[in-house]
């Protein structure tokens, strides 16, 4: 038997302002996708902003559904409309922010479980993390250096 440790870390920013210039241009984009949400349900608005390596942002929001389980996230959103137009195109940052219309949201929103999964697959893929930013509406931003390091024992192709 064995006992192991596992750690990660993040660097918080007081906000927006306080995050380096490439940071906050794409929270800012990350802000202008939460803008066009399609959250009339939950009334909770989520932006995503990709930055690829090619240099070009591809942004996404949450779109919700009557029948509620068919909605998407903001990250699988944007994630996949990476993979569909940009494929194997290496994306070096996210950015996601969160707002909602009967409340303020002032702590940093992270990705749910199923998101760091689909986002996990596009790391392992392009064998290099990518940085993950992501606040509410107002308040601190955490900045990580990978997805990955959101995601410990989690399950890949390699298992099948
Ligand atoms: N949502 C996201 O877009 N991303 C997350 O990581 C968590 C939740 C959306 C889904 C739903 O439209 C709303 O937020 C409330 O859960």
């Amino acid at each position: 038997m064995k006992k192991i440790e596992i750690s990660t870390s993040a660097i918080v920013f007081k906000d927006i302002s306080e995050l380096p210039k490439d940071d906050k241009m794409l929270m800012e984009k990350a802000i202008e996708a939460r803008g066009n949400a399609y959250a009339p349900y939950s009334k909770f608005n989520v932006g995503a902003a990709l930055l690829l390596e090619n240099n070009e942002i591809v942004l996404g929001n949450n779109q919700e559904n009557a029948a509620y389980p068919s909605g998407m996230c903001a990250e699988r959103v944007a994630i996949w409309n990476a993979g569909s137009h940009f494929p194997g195109v290496k994306i070096l940052k996210l950015a996601i922010t969160a707002s909602s219309t009967i409340s303020k949201v002032d702590k940093p929103v992270g990705p749910c479980g199923a998101c760091r999964q689909t986002l996990s697959e596009f790391e392992i893929n392009q064998k290099q993390p990518f940085e993950l930013l992501f606040m509410g509406e107002v308040g601190e931003v955490v900045k990580t250096e990978s997805l990955l390091s959101l995601l410990p024992f989690s399950f890949d192709s390699a298992y099948l």
